[in-house]
């Protein structure tokens, strides 16, 4: 599908550009990012070009939706939410998200999350009857933010060997968010 921008209070999620690259190459030096995400690590200026240049086509071929996160248009990106693991047939994606240091404890990553999350089960948007959420168990910020988005986390799992959740070894919790259970923005 084409891009869908976002919106939620005081943010814009648009399209990544090629000139973000210092700007997430910078946001994903933060060991926060590495030890809890699937974010490469360690990160480099080559990760965020690959990253930048696989974005659009897994919008076209509805694989992955990706957005940057800022507080205007054209400023520069605060953190990155996306779908991955998108299913059209099955109507399921998996939600996952990163915020920059400096942009953190500000209600971003949450206002970001509820507006995917909406969206994704929306019958006027994507139209998805699940959206699912994993964390490292431990990952007590991403816990809270899945959950004010209306995941409802329902147990533990251990970890896939084949993908690795960051420098986590614990366990992982797992959770989704279906059609009728999605908040209110
Ligand atoms: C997790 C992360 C996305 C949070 O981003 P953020 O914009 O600061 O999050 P928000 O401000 O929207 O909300 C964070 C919530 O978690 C709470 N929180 C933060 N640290 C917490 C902790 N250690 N224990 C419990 N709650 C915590 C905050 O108090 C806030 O809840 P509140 O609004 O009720 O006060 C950000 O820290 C990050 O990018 N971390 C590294 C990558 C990561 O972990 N991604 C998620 C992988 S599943």
């Amino acid at each position: 599908m084409e891009f869908q921008p976002l919106s939620a209070p005081g943010l814009v999620l648009n399209q990544w550009r090629a000139e973000d690259v210092e700007d997430v190459t910078a946001a994903c030096q933060d060991p926060e990012i590495g030890r809890w995400t699937r974010v490469p690590w360690p990160y480099t200026r080559e990760h965020a070009v690959a990253f930048l240049e696989i974005v659009g086509p897994h919008w076209a071929e509805d694989s992955a939706y990706n957005w940057a996160i800022r507080r205007t248009p054209a400023g520069p990106p605060i953190g990155s939410i996306g779908l991955k693991d998108v299913n059209l047939e099955e109507g399921t994606a998996e939600v996952g998200y990163w915020i920059a240091a400096a942009a953190r404890g500000q209600g971003v990553a949450t206002a970001a999350t509820i507006a995917v999350v909406n969206w994704a089960l929306d019958p006027a948007g994507l139209g998805l009857r699940r959206v699912d959420w994993c964390a490292a168990v431990g990952n007590d910020a991403s816990r809270v933010i899945a959950e004010k988005a209306g995941i409802k986390v329902l147990g533990t799992k251990p970890i896939d060997p084949a993908a690795p959740c960051g420098q986590c070894n614990t366990e992982m919790w797992y959770g989704s968010a279906t059609a009728s259970a999605a908040p209110t923005a």
